[in-house]
């Protein structure tokens, strides 16, 4: 890939979106982020230049801004040309887009088709939209393999798959835009720096911020919601996927919008393939902190499925790209981030 491509980080200031510019800048790319720091902190870009070095960090530009807000779009659009754009921006809480669809389908949608106008007109038309291994539901077979029929299970979900939808629409009646949808599995881990990483507001609502709360003191308790799922320990099973492997696997998808004409709108799933069940990743955790992790049997959680991962064939196919690391390295990341920073980017209180 030529040295001097320029990218557009939406998103930019989270969880996926730091790790992901701390390797496109190694990969000598000039990046601006937009992000409305709605749920990251400035903090998080001032680590992420502090990692990359300041010969890196003069490529990287942020802009405080909001899809919602066009203005704030042609701003960033107006000052440079980007070859490529990658998404990330949107809220991602399935409980809060139950309790607030419309904030849901505003943000998340309304932002992006502000973006696709926004690029349209400044003609940038390559596109990487992050998207999720929510859009196959309750898968009724596993591997979830990319052309399985895709279905929501709450509002959140929709706008992915509406989302999804829409990337589609738009490249059918402009093949000059190539848009790839990755589809995220189950992200965890961290930097190995221990640096940046997931700083969630509130009580955590996935399973690794929460394990990594009780590990570092400020939850009591694991609740492990479903212990009577068909599985071999009685809990549900997931594929995490170390936040490096998401990063490297952004750059793959560049690579792929860069090198090859034609590629229209292709989905890729992001994941290791491999099923990891709850109480074996509360052992791994323990095992790679040397703490105990108190669980509490609970009831299933609404809307979970029992068992899901990822076929990872046309990922390692088409953009030359697997997951490198497993459960033990995304356990030790992620409490070397805890360890470090046991309020994340906020000092202890
Ligand atoms: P995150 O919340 O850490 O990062 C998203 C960033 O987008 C935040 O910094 C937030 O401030 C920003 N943002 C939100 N709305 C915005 C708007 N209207 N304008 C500007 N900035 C805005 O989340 P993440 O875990 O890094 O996830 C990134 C993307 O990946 C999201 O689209 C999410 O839905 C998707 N995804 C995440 C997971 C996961 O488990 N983390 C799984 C599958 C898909
Ligand atoms: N779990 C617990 N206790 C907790 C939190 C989670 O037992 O406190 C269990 C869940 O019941 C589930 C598993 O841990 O069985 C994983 O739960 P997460 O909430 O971490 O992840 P999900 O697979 O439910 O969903 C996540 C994101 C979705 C995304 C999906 C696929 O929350 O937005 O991964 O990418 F769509």
């Amino acid at each position: 890939m030529a040295k001097t491509k320029s990218a557009l980080v939406t998103g930019g200031a989270g969880f996926i979106g730091t790790h992901t510019v701390l390797q496109l800048l190694k990969e000598g790319f000039h990046v601006s982020i937009i992000d409305n720091l709605d749920n990251s902190v400035p903090e998080a870009i001032d680590r992420l230049r502090h990692l990359a070095g300041p010969e890196l960090s003069s490529r990287l530009q942020f802009f405080l801004g909001d899809l919602r807000n066009k203005e704030d779009l042609e701003k960033v659009f107006s000052v440079q040309r980007y070859d490529a754009v990658i998404h990330f921006a949107g809220l991602k809480a399935v409980g809060e887009s139950v309790g607030n669809p419309l904030l849901y389908y505003n943000n998340n949608i309304i932002g992006t088709i502000n973006l696709y106008e926004t690029m349209a007109k400044y003609g940038c038309k390559k596109m990487v939209f992050s998207s999720s291994a929510t859009v196959y539901g309750q898968p009724e077979k596993i591997p979830c393999v990319e052309e399985f029929d895709l279905k929501a299970m709450n509002p959140y979900g929709r706008t992915k798959l509406y989302l999804e939808e829409i990337a589609r629409d738009i490249q059918k009646a402009d093949p000059e835009w190539s848009i790839i949808l990755l589809r995220y599995f189950n992200p965890v881990g961290a930097h190995e720096s221990g640096e940046i990483g997931e700083d969630p507001k509130g009580i955590p609502n996935n399973l690794m911020p929460y394990i990594q709360q009780v590990a570092v003191g400020r939850l009591p308790q694991l609740n492990v919601y479903g212990h009577d799922y068909p599985t071999r320990d009685g809990s549900a099973i997931r594929d995490y996927i170390h936040v490096m492997d998401l990063a490297d696997g952004h750059l793959a998808a560049l690579k792929k919008l860069f090198d090859s004409e034609d590629i229209g709108c292709v989905a890729y799933n992001l994941g290791t393939g491999r099923g990891t069940s709850v109480l074996e990743m509360v052992s791994a955790f323990e095992k790679a902190s040397g703490k105990k992790i108190p669980i509490k049997l609970c009831p299933r959680r609404p809307g979970d499925a029992t068992e899901v991962y990822a076929s990872i064939e046309k990922a390692r196919k088409e953009l030359d790209w697997s997951a490198k690391f497993g459960i033990e390295e995304m356990c030790r990341d992620q409490w070397n981030w805890a360890s470090k920073n046991p309020y994340g980017y906020r000092p202890q209180p």
